[in-house]
């Protein structure tokens, strides 16, 4: 196909057509949309009429294979020039069979798997007829009242960015005519997870040093694996929305790291510059959004109703529209869509493939590796000649898919009970309560008093994280909190699960149980992947990616801070006058890298030996298991630049391996690190490693203290390091 012909041969209105968004209803009456944002207001706002309806570009939220060609279909039969529509919709965590939600993934520490996931939601949804999905959202976060906390992968700049890849590889492939692959659309661009106070659409307002030091790395690294679209986030960044920010879609993405992929922005975030206050109307908003270089206005109206009198008064210019456009175009072109627009669409696969037997395993592996063990006294795994009282709302409830479940369906999630009765597992149950109806819990205790272990499944509701999620209380709710405390004066060791898309503030719930696994929001599999955990059929491997507060007032906290000028161990100092709170612990109950396994390892050995003077060197550590379990343990790295020209993080993970050591003995483990590691943005701009020290920690988790200390000889400057890589792969080719 070649596109300047194409464009060519394009009326204003059709141009303008390819930049617009729109709901499958438009045009398929026998769906029912699936809404995010403001519709009412928009459909009247929207600048639909019968004839332009079949020059649009895109549909959001098609999820079925024989929708997506009916309405394809009927838009050919339209379409003058037979421009395919484009097919896109959230697929976050799987599309019909639902994977753990993506914080819990995290947990896996395993890219690997991501890439699994993103592989087999790829193949679901492209037989459901989809070329693009709205994944992966990298952004940063550390504030778990923000309800989209579940959507990320953590708070750690540089793994974020490791998962961020794993997804578009999966998602992509490294070819995206296959009719299995979909286009990766990162987002929300940018600086998404910073809300202030953690109240979702809040603003955002940080240090240039900060937006491009933590929360931008993760979209360039997803750019670099080859994501193909980008879209905007709802907040302001430095008091312009990001919809409207030539400094974030023009200077950063398009200058400094030459994306040349579509843009897209949140759902009617060019219509929200209006309530943001830097539009005073739908034309303006549109004009700020196509000008700061926005290409497909997502459910706004603003460019339906607008653009074209502006391009005819000389308010926008034309070429923006073209640029727009034929980036579009190049995207339909490389999916294939002109050659087969009907790509993918296939309801028999999507039959077979929906739910297969294959996707159901993975997704049960993944949430088993995705669960996270924060305590255990000695009573996991549990044998199953235990008498078990199974209590608590989750214990049945399907509502363990999460927010942003896509296709998947409640009733096809297997929930803990229906995993006990399949595996035959005797126990008496009471439900407790609901989710957070205030009813008592006497049934409960008087089903207690007959076992002998009691296994409680407590959690939020999945309404409580998600888009619009956000909460000031990150507690249980109050009736499970209630009933936990009760439960705990029979003397009976307790087992809790836990089921929710955020870091909570536990300490109740740890001191009143013996242990406590943290479930997420599993997937479809949930039940079974909890079963084989509970009863040691697997063990517990995830670890936290993002730190759990001991108190909401903590947040945001973070386990890569900044020193402060009074820390609480500087010596000598009045206590009262150092960096602390008077009611809590400075740090998180659970820190980032945290997670138990029912084998305990050791750390012994760390050393570091420099590679000739390449400014390279290698490290080991011996991990040994001590327990009498084989199992596996996330070795961690982390690196301390003590002294520098601007504060450094107290510590910022740089690498990790996920280890199998078998019970009773150890392994070695090893760990490259080179003057990139080392690397930060000095106040003059240049990125450079300077000449000194450095400490290197090694261990289970951010809170590890086994170190040792290395000397960096010289500074290096990125370009210089850069060019010696380059040098060096070009001449191992050769
Ligand atoms: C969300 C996006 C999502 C979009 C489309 C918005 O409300 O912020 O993450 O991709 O809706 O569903």
């Amino acid at each position: 196909m070649n596109i300047e012909s194409l464009l060519e041969q394009m009326t204003l209105q059709e141009k303008i057509g390819q930049l617009v968004q729109i709901l499958p209803s438009v045009y398929d009456p026998q769906t029912s949309d699936t809404v995010t944002g403001p519709v009412a207001q928009l459909m009247e706002e929207s600048g639909l009429t019968e004839e332009n309806r079949f020059e649009l570009g895109s549909v959001i939220g098609i999820n079925q294979a024989e929708q997506a060609l009916r309405i394809q279909q009927n838009y050919l039969k339209h379409n003058r020039l037979g421009i395919p529509l484009l097919f896109m919709a959230d697929i976050v965590h799987g599309h019909r069979t639902i994977y753990p939600v993506p914080l819990a993934l995290a947990s896996m520490w395993d890219i690997s798997e991501m890439e699994l996931m993103a592989r087999q939601s790829a193949i679901e949804a492209a037989a459901s007829g989809l070329h693009v999905t709205f994944s992966p959202m990298v952004d940063l976060v550390r504030d778990a009242r923000w309800g989209r906390v579940m959507e990320s992968t953590g708070e750690d700049v540089w793994l974020n960015g490791e998962y961020a890849k794993a997804f578009v590889r999966g998602y992509q492939t490294d070819d995206l005519t296959r009719s299995d692959s979909l286009a990766a659309c990162v987002k929300h661009f940018a600086a998404y997870g910073a809300a202030e106070g953690g109240r979702d659409y809040n603003t955002v307002d940080m240090s240039d040093r900060e937006l491009r030091e933590f929360y931008l790395p993760a979209y360039l690294k997803a750019i670099e694996a080859g994501a193909r679209l980008i879209m905007t986030s709802f907040n302001v960044v430095d008091g312009v929305p990001a919809t409207a920010s030539t400094y974030l879609l023009r200077q950063i993405l398009r200058n400094e790291w030459q994306f040349d992929g579509v843009t897209i922005s949140d759902w009617s975030s060019i219509k929200e510059l209006i309530q943001h206050g830097v539009a005073g109307s739908l034309a303006e908003a549109g004009e700020k959004g196509i000008k700061a270089g926005v290409d497909i206005d997502m459910m706004s109206g603003a460019y339906l109703n607008h653009l074209e009198q502006q391009i005819e008064e000389h308010v926008v210019s034309i070429d923006l529209v073209d640029e727009a456009v034929r980036r579009i175009l190049i995207l339909k072109r490389d999916l294939g869509l002109f050659e087969n627009p009907y790509r993918g669409i296939d309801p028999e696969l999507e039959k077979r493939i929906h739910l297969s037997k294959e996707h159901r395993d993975t997704a049960r592996r993944l949430a088993e590796k995705s669960c996270v063990l924060l305590k255990n006294d000695h009573i996991l795994p549990l044998a199953e000649s235990q008498r078990i009282a199974l209590i608590g709302p989750f214990a049945t409830s399907t509502d363990v898919l999460g927010p942003w479940a896509g296709s998947g369906k409640q009733e096809e999630a297997i929930t803990v009970r229906d995993a006990l009765d399949e595996a035959n597992i005797e126990y008496v149950f009471a439900e407790g309560s609901t989710v957070d109806a205030e009813i008592d819990w006497d049934q409960a205790m008087e089903v207690a008093k007959q076992a002998e272990v009691i296994l409680l499944a407590l959690g939020e509701a999945s309404w409580m994280s998600g888009e619009a999620g956000s909460r000031t209380d990150i507690r249980l709710p109050k009736t499970q909190r209630e009933g936990l405390a009760r439960l705990a004066t029979l003397g009976k060791p307790i087992v809790t699960v836990l089921f929710n898309g955020r870091p909570l503030d536990l300490r109740d719930v740890v001191e009143h149980s013996d242990a406590v696994l943290e479930a997420w929001y599993p997937g479809t599999e949930a039940g079974r992947a909890i079963h084989r955990l509970l009863y040691g059929h697997a063990i517990p491997s995830g670890k936290l990616t993002i730190s759990f507060p001991y108190h909401v007032g903590q947040l945001p906290i973070r386990y890569d801070a900044l020193p402060t000028g009074r820390p609480m161990t500087i010596e000598g100092a009045d206590p009262r006058y150092t960096s602390k709170y008077l009611d809590a612990p400075n740090e998180a109950l659970f820190p980032f890298g945290y997670g138990l396994s029912y084998t305990h390892f050791s750390y012994s050995q760390l050393t570091l030996c420099e590679q000739s003077k390449e400014s390279i060197w290698e490290a080991s550590v011996l991990v040994t298991n001590e327990g009498t379990l084989d199992a596996e343990e996330i070795v961690q790295w982390y690196v301390q630049d003590p002294v520098a020209d601007v504060s450094r993080p107290l510590r910022q993970l740089k690498g990790y391996e996920r280890v199998f050591v078998k019970a009773g003995s150890n392994r070695e483990v090893t760990f490259r690190i080179d003057a990139s590691m080392l690397m930060y943005q000095h106040p003059d701009g240049s990125v450079k490693a300077d000449a000194g020290e450095f400490i290197l920690y090694a261990g289970s988790d951010s809170a590890c203290t086994l170190h040792e200390t290395f000397w960096l000889k010289q500074t290096v400057e990125k370009e210089q390091f850069d060019e010696h890589i380059n040098d060096r792969s070009t001449s191992t080719t050769r």
